[in-house]
Parts: C-alpha cells; sequence; structure tokens
C-alpha cells in the first residue's frame, strides 16, 4: 500500500467519532473548522455543540446580535472570531439566500476564511479535490518524507503545498483530509510521536534517520 491508503487504512481503526464527522452541511463544517482554529477538540467540542443547538442554521445565526456571539464565545479567545462569524453569517444570508457556499472559489472571498478552512470546508461538503495543509499536514509529510524547507517560509509553504496535492486522494477527499490530520494529531504528534505502533515508519525519512525532533523545521521569525 502507498502512503496515503496506509493513513487511511489506519483512519478508519483509528479515528474518532467527533460530530462534525457526520455531516456534509457546509454550515456546520464551517462552524466546527473556525472553532477548531487554534483550539483543542476537547476544548471546542462543548462550544460547537451549543453554537449548533442556539442556531441550527446560518439564517439563525445571521439573526443574532454580536453580544449574543461573543456571549457563546466567551472563554474560546481570539475574539475577532466570533465577529467575522458573524459577517459572514449575514453575508451568505443575503447574498446566497442562507445557502453555504461549499466552493474553495466562493469561500476564500468570505471574511475569517483562509486556504486552510477553505479547503476544509469544500472537501468535507463539498467532496472537491483540495488538499488541507494545517500544522498536522504540515508535521507529517515534513517527517515522512524528510523535507527540511522551513514551514513558515514562503518556499516552504509552496513545496508543502503542492506536494500534499499530489498526495490527495481524489476519489475520497474528505476522508484523505481527515486521515492526514487524524494521523498528525494522534499518532504522529509534535512532542513524543508513537513511532513503535507507526504503520508507516518503515517508509518514514524522520525515523530512519532519527530527524523526528528536529523536523518539521519552523524559522523564528
Ligand atoms: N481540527 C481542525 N479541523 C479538524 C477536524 N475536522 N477534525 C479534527 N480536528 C480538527
Amino acid at each position: 500500500m502507498d502512503f496515503p491508503n496506509e493513513l487511511l487504512h489506519w483512519y478508519h481503526q483509528n479515528k474518532r467519532d467527533l460530530p462534525w464527522r457526520h455531516t456534509n452541511d457546509a454550515y456546520v463544517i464551517w462552524l466546527s473548522e473556525i472553532i477548531l482554529q487554534q483550539t483543542r477538540v476537547e476544548q471546542g467540542l462543548p462550544y460547537f455543540n451549543r453554537f449548533l443547538e442556539k442556531y441550527p442554521t446560518v439564517s439563525d445565526f445571521a439573526a443574532a446580535t454580536e453580544d449574543e456571539v461573543l456571549n457563546l464565545w466567551q472563554g474560546l479567545g481570539y475574539y475577532s472570531r466570533g465577529r467575522n462569524m458573524l459577517i459572514t453569517a449575514r453575508l451568505v444570508q443575503e447574498q446566497y439566500g442562507g445557502v453555504f457556499p461549499s466552493s474553495w472559489e466562493q469561500l476564500i472571498k468570505l471574511k475569517g476564511i483562509g486556504e486552510y478552512t477553505a479547503a476544509a470546508i469544500a472537501s468535507f461538503a463539498g467532496n472537491e479535490p483540495r488538499a488541507v495543509v494545517d500544522g498536522n499536514v504540515y508535521r507529517v509529510l515534513a517527517r515522512y518524507f524528510g523535507i527540511d524547507e522551513p514551514i513558515n517560509s514562503t518556499q516552504g509553504a509552496k513545496t508543502f503545498r503542492k506536494l500534499a496535492n499530489e498526495l490527495l486522494n481524489r476519489n475520497e477527499p474528505a476522508l484523505h483530509n481527515q486521515a492526514m490530520m487524524e494521523f498528525g494529531a494522534l499518532l504522529c504528534k509534535p512532542k513524543n510521536p508513537a513511532c513503535g505502533i507507526c504503520p508507516v515508519r518503515e517508509g518514514c525519512y524522520a525515523f530512519k534517520h532519527n530527524a523526528i525532533t528536529t523536523l518539521p523545521v519552523k524559522l523564528n521569525k
């Protein structure tokens, strides 16, 4: 089996049961991805549930006041995320008739949505072949392929994005993306990765060359 297929196989056996993995509703996926930016899953989960309960649709969200949203957001930090969500929900209500877009080209234009989030929503909700590149993906690719370009340099970002898109399973982009991120979150962790039980360690550059602690490379800017 090749590397992406090994990860897919691992994912089916090891994935966490997370609520946003049971939907292809772009609004619900957007909600989860914005909350999970800079926030761990365990911390974000109760917020996700409260938001979805209070605002089951983007139209409900669009009708909220900023005070209400920021009140629900309390404790998550980076409050601009909450403010941007309201701006985006209202725009989706007005310009898209309350139907949250699921194409990358439309998503990237929305406030608070960058390349990662646009790729996540487009692949999870629209099954569009867009590879996600988040911190997990950088780490997994840097270690497995032995890439020492800094992940926070322009050239590095380009290299990783290109590789991620070459590896993407175009028939199953949603599963592929979830698998890459879950593998980085649960097994190929920043500290103390579980190389002892890793299904792809035989092909892993960092494992072979003892470079687990030096990859990925990040520049101090
Ligand atoms: N972190 C960001 N997006 C995530 C997702 N879809 N599943 C698990 N963790 C995530």
